[in-house]
Formats: structure tokens, C-alpha cells, sequence
């Protein structure tokens, strides 16, 4: 009963309640029997994310893939049809081929990479789209070098709007740390904690990002250090990499009762402003109160400007969002502060600022050089290192 009070201390989540669309024991069996006699469709690795994020209630309010009006609504508008703010669409794409086989008001199997059934959509619509006005609405480009834009435009033609319905998580690692929202909260509410910052990351570690997540936990009571481990794109550390930097990191530097490592297990769409809100909506769902929003959150080459997904927050009303986002500037270490800092709190010349893109850290690695020790701690160099290593000899 007291946890029970003490998870209602937490924020809401996103239109009030979680929605969870698993079902588990005799009905989930009943349904894995049914989904053998129907229509299948085959679902990309992005879609097999969406549908854990949806099993689990990440995507409150959410209950499947969207129909031509929700996905319109959040295209243009950035709003729900019942005027809830959301920013990314959410989709089932199909081909031609695929989307003739199948009929509006009947259900459809979901099936994994191997063919084998895991959810049941209600198909209450079948669309078209324009690819390249949700490119530029939602990306603000329609280069495909961007490659969430490249990813629109490989899927399929048709788009498959409806409840969905899980049966079966598909396998995934961290099991561990693959908390739902309902167990975040519940471990927030464990540990006693009524405001918590939420950190996305698709990233190791470093040290401005240190920084800013101890700047926050300054001003609230619990950190939820929260890497997105879904698809992502060629050249970004593999989050098993990243896993074990975080849990290096978190034993030796942070305090152990303050802070929550768990996984989202979300394909990263480098949409940058949209993708930020997106963020900081499904953390909200996770439990979070406030969360962080950085130099260039969620972007990809010179896509968006270094603040522009801090800007977008502006479109909507603390109400509409209904949690705090945190604002940091490019923070950094400054030799002459002899600390970290921002552009905000440093009044020396660059020169004095250590500072290295991701690209020169990647050459180093590459090179078995070990970044400065201002920009990364040697333990997370280290693993970095011994992985780029093994990646050139396997190949991977
Ligand atoms: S992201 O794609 O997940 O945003 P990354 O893991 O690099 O990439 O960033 C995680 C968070 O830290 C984002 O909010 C980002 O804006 C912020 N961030 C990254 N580097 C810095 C920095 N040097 N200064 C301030 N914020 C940063």
C-alpha cells in the first residue's frame, strides 16, 4: 500500500494512464494458435521495436500503429487528433503486394525476421503516404543521405493503421536492465523518489555528458540513465559496447542509490527537434518528471542547428507536455576553469576548451590512442579501445 502512494507520486504518464497492449498465459497461447491461420506480415527491425515499445506501455497513449488520421494529425501538427502532443508518426509500412492481401476490419499476424507470429493488428486502415512530405515535415530534409530519411524511403508504399496486440516479446538482450515504464516506476517509487531526470543516449558516456546528468541530479531526486539500444546507424557503438561503459562508469563515479540504468529498446530515428520531444514524451512514460535536452539531441551530420531541439519545446505548453525538459549548453573542459563547463559558465577562449567531434574520436580509438582524460575516463577508453580493436579483426 505505501509503495502504492509512493508511485502516485510520480508524474502521470502521457494522456494519464500506461497502455500496455501484451497479453500473457492461456490467452497469449490462444492467440499465438489464431495468428497461424491469418495474413502475416513480416516486420522490419524498427516495427519489431515498436512493438515491444507498445507491449510495454512505452508509448502511452498510443495502442498500435497509427491510421491516416493520427498519422496526418502528428505529421502536421505534431498533436494527436484529440490534440495530445506527439511527434513522431508511428507506422507499420507494407508493400503493394503485401497491403492487397489484406482486409480492413479483419486481423493480421505480425511476424518476427524468422516468420514466426508475435502480435495480432486489428487492421482498421489501409493508406498511401507522401514519403518525401513526411521527409520533410518530420526530418526537415529529404536528402536520403539522412538516414532516417533513407530508412522512409526503403519501406513499403502502403501503411497499416490499427490496434495491435502482443503475445510474444520478441528476444532481446539486457534482459536485466529491459525494465518496462510499470517497473521503473515501481523502482522510483522503491528508492523513494518523486522527481527523476531521464537521460537519452546512443552515445558512450563522455564527459560533457557526465556533466550535465550531475548538473541535473543537483535539482532532482533520481537520474535514469536510459540508452536507447534499438536499431541504429552504421558507425555508432554498438549498445553492447556502450552497456558496459555505463556500468563501468556507474560503479566507479556516481552514487549507486541516486541513479537507474535501464534500456530503451527503440530504433533511433535521427530526427533530431521531433525526435527530442518523442524522447522526452516516452520517458515521461518510464517515470520521469524532468529529462535532458543537449547540443544537437537525436541529430545526424549538420542536419539541425546546435539548439534547434531545444527550440522545438517552445511550439508546446508546459501543460501539453506536462514534464520539465532540462536545457544544457555545449559543455566541455575548460584547462583554464580546470573544470567542466558551458559556453554558459566559461568565460575563456575555445583554445582552452577540450573539445573532440566524433569523428577524431573515432580515429583515435581506431588508432589505439587513448582520448584526453578531460574528454573521456581512461576505464571507458580502455573499453573502447579493446572493442574497436576486436571489431577490425572480426570484421564487424
Ligand atoms: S543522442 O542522439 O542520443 O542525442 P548523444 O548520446 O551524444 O546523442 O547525446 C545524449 C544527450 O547528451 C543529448 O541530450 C545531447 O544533446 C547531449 N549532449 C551530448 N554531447 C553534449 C555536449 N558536449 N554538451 C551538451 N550536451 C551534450
Amino acid at each position: 500500500m505505501a509503495e502504492e502512494k509512493t508511485t502516485a507520486a510520480l508524474i502521470p504518464p502521457h494522456g494519464g494512464r500506461l497502455i500496455e497492449r501484451e497479453v500473457t498465459g492461456e490467452k497469449a497461447t490462444a492467440m499465438q494458435e489464431q495468428a497461424r491461420s491469418l495474413p502475416a506480415v513480416r516486420l522490419s527491425a524498427r516495427a519489431l521495436a515498436d512493438i515491444e515499445l507498445l507491449a510495454i506501455g512505452a508509448l502511452s497513449p498510443l495502442s498500435g500503429f497509427m491510421t491516416s488520421g493520427q498519422y496526418r494529425s502528428v505529421v502536421d501538427g505534431m498533436r494527436l487528433p484529440d490534440g495530445l502532443a506527439w511527434s513522431l508518426p508511428i507506422t507499420l509500412a507494407a508493400s503493394r503486394d503485401e497491403a492487397a492481401a489484406l482486409h480492413e476490419g479483419k486481423q493480421v499476424a505480425l511476424a518476427d525476421e524468422s516468420g514466426e507470429p508475435l502480435a495480432l493488428l486489428d487492421l482498421e486502415e489501409r493508406f498511401d503516404y507522401d514519403k518525401e512530405a513526411e521527409a520533410q515535415t518530420v526530418y526537415r530534409t529529404t536528402e536520403d543521405a539522412h538516414p532516417g530519411v533513407a530508412a522512409l524511403y526503403a519501406q513499403g508504399e502502403v501503411l497499416l493503421g490499427g490496434q495491435v496486440t502482443v503475445f510474444r516479446r520478441p528476444p532481446a538482450p539486457f534482459a536485466e536492465h529491459r525494465l518496462s515504464p510499470a517497473q521503473t516506476r515501481a523502482a522510483f517509487a522503491e528508492r523513494g523518489w518523486h522527481t527523476v531526470v531521464g537521460f537519452q543516449t546512443r552515445n558512450p558516456v563522455h564527459r560533457a555528458h557526465e556533466y550535465i546528468q550531475k548538473c541535473a541530479l543537483e535539482m532532482v531526486d533520481g537520474l535514469l540513465l536510459h540508452p536507447l539500444v534499438g536499431e541504429t546507424k552504421q558507425g555508432d557503438i554498438p549498445a553492447d559496447v556502450r552497456m558496459r561503459c555505463y556500468e563501468v562508469l556507474l560503479d566507479g563515479y556516481y552514487p549507486k542509490d541516486r541513479v537507474l540504468l535501464s534500456v530503451l529498446p527503440a530504433a533511433m530515428r535521427y530526427a533530431g527537434p521531433r525526435e527530442a520531444i518523442f524522447h522526452a514524451l516516452v520517458r515521461k512514460n518510464y517515470g520521469c518528471s524532468h529529462f535532458i535536452v543537449g547540443r544537437d539531441h537525436a541529430g545526424v551530420g549538420s542536419y539541425y542547428g546546435t539548439y534547434d531541439a531545444q527550440t522545438i519545446f517552445g511550439e508546446f505548453t508546459q501543460e501539453e507536455l506536462g514534464m520539465t525538459p532540462l536545457f544544457f549548453e555545449h559543455s566541455f573542459y575548460c584547462r583554464s576553469c580546470l573544470s567542466m563547463a558551458s559556453t554558459k559558465t566559461c568565460p575563456h577562449d575555445a583554445d582552452q576548451r577540450v573539445f573532440l567531434s566524433g569523428t577524431r574520436v573515432r580515429e583515435m580509438l581506431e588508432a589505439g590512442e587513448v582520448p584526453p582524460a578531460e574528454f573521456t575516463r581512461p576505464e571507458i577508453a580502455r573499453i573502447l579501445i579493446d572493442a574497436t580493436k576486436q571489431a577490425a579483426q572480426t570484421g564487424a
